[in-house]
């Protein structure tokens, strides 16, 4: 059985944990493979809402196998914080393993990522992700697995970097630094709770995928987020799109089957940055009281905007997209005429494909070709049959525009609004 990846297609929150968690029910293995406590991944179940950053979205599951992979940025603190509050509401936690190459998000990646977003303006979650990320390139940060094993070598770098960090927040931005030994006896008593769950995680996923099992790769952020293929600098710093989930977890490309490109039926962006069919008008306000458009994470209001479909494109090319989920349907409910943006308009150009350019991507106008909407009721509907002409005329428009056919419909937040044409897993 090949493993699938599940992307974000858009600018994130597409509503990839509710679709991690749908899948879950049927998976083995749920691995997070990139980013960090940045992601805000909401779940809905009966009356429950869980609000998942860290811990993979198939933790509701008690059978499931969650990873945190070596690709994920670990704020400990915040781990233990979110696993208190799952276990708070009656769900085990047992079955979470966490890899021990995982790098370390420490307090003064926080400070850093707060101060030098002042500067540069990206509009960042202030979650430490920059800078933790810059630091393992930099072969300056430390693994989690680095605080378990002969302490006074990783004490002497640690001090050394907590000094290197302290001169730049005091020289440059004339704040206050830390004081490394309160940092190291804090880092010590997280890596003690965490201790449990530590583990060579790409041997785990390795095996599982061996022995048959399915295994799902749940992705935080979105493509356009991507620090190579996303919109540049105006992204998170690691690899959300599907090639992300290799790196992120120790396994092979040659394990992945299917990748399931997770797509709002319109467009939404937490942040900064161009976002040609962004609407700062009533509809754009429509859609975000509609849609519940605030961030998970950060509470920000979300822009909201008509579908792009040159991002679907992208989208599809990026991560060779074999299945799309498109989620939010019923959002769209109450509107007459519908917009979806099939090309680019540039200096008196069309253009087809996602310019590679932030500076062309800033100045594009949307073209958009018009649907009439359905003006229906959608939230509860379960079968695809039963979706009114018009709605199922939009799902095909995006399937010809993207090139990516459609296996699963959410028309709402909870397990059971959710509409399957293609079984992912048998
Ligand atoms: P993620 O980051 O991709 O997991 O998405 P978020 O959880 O940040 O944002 C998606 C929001 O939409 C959450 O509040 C979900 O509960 C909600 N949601 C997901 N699917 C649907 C849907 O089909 N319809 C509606 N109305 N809400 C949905
Ligand atoms: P999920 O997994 C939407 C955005 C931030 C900012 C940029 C960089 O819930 O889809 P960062 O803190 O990562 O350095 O911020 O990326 N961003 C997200 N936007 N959904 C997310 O995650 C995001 N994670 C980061 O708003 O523009
Ligand atoms: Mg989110």
């Amino acid at each position: 059985m090949a493993a699938v990846v599940l992307v974000g297609a858009q600018w994130g929150d597409e509503g990839k944990g509710k679709i991690t968690d749908f899948l879950a029910e049927r998976a083995d293995c749920v691995v997070r493979y990139q980013g960090g406590s940045n992601a805000g991944h909401t779940v809905e179940v009966k009356q429950e809402k869980f609000m998942l950053h860290l811990v993979p979205s198939g933790i509701l599951y008690p059978q499931t196998l969650c990873v945190v992979g070596n690709g994920v940025v670990v704020d400990m603190g915040k781990l233990i914080e979110e696993l208190d509050g799952l276990q708070k509401r009656g769900i085990d936690t047992s079955n979470l393993r966490i890899s021990l190459r995982a790098p370390v998000v420490m307090p003064y990646h926080k400070k850093i990522d707060e101060l030098e977003d002042r500067d540069s303006n990206i509009g960042t979650t202030k979650r430490g992700i920059g800078p933790t990320y810059a630091d393992k390139i930099n072969r300056i940060g430390f693994r989690i697995g680095d605080l378990l094993e002969e302490p006074d070598i990783f004490e002497a770098r640690f001090k050394a970097q907590v000094a290197y960090k302290n001169r730049i927040i005091n020289e440059i931005y004339n704040e206050e630094g830390f004081d490394y030994k309160a940092l190291l006896d804090k880092l010590m008593s997280e890596v003690a709770v965490l201790k449990p769950y530590l583990a060579d995680t790409s041997y785990l996923i390795y095996n599982c995928i061996k022995e048959g099992k399915k295994v799902l790769f749940e992705g935080a952020q979105g493509t356009l987020l991507d620090i190579d293929h996303g919109t540049y600098p105006y992204v998170t710093s690691s690899h959300p799109i599907a090639g992300g989930a290799c790196v992120g977890s120790g396994i092979g490309p040659t394990s992945i089957g299917r990748v399931l490109g997770v797509a709002k039926a319109y467009t939404t962006r937490v942040g900064e940055g161009p976002f040609p069919t962004e609407l700062n008008d009533e509809i754009g306000q429509t859609l975000r009281e509609r849609g519940a458009e605030f961030g998970t994470t950060t509470g920000r209001p979300r822009r909201c905007g008509w579908l792009d479909a040159v991002i679907l494109r992208y989208a599809a090319r990026v991560n060779g997209l074999t299945d799309l989920a498109i989620t939010k349907l019923d959002v769209l409910d109450s509107f007459p005429v519908l917009k979806i943006c099939v090309a680019y308009r540039y200096k008196g150009s069309l253009l087809q494909e996602f310019p590679d350019n932030i500076g062309i991507l800033s100045k594009c106008e949307p073209e958009y070709m018009e649907l009439p909407g359905w003006q229906q009721d959608l939230s509860g509907v379960t079968e695809y049959e039963q979706l009114p002409d018009k709605a199922k005329r939009y799902i095909e428009t995006i399937e010809e525009l993207s090139g990516v056919k459609q296996a699963i419909v959410a028309v709402g937040p909870k397990r059971e609004q959710t509409i399957v044409t293609q079984r992912l897993y048998t």
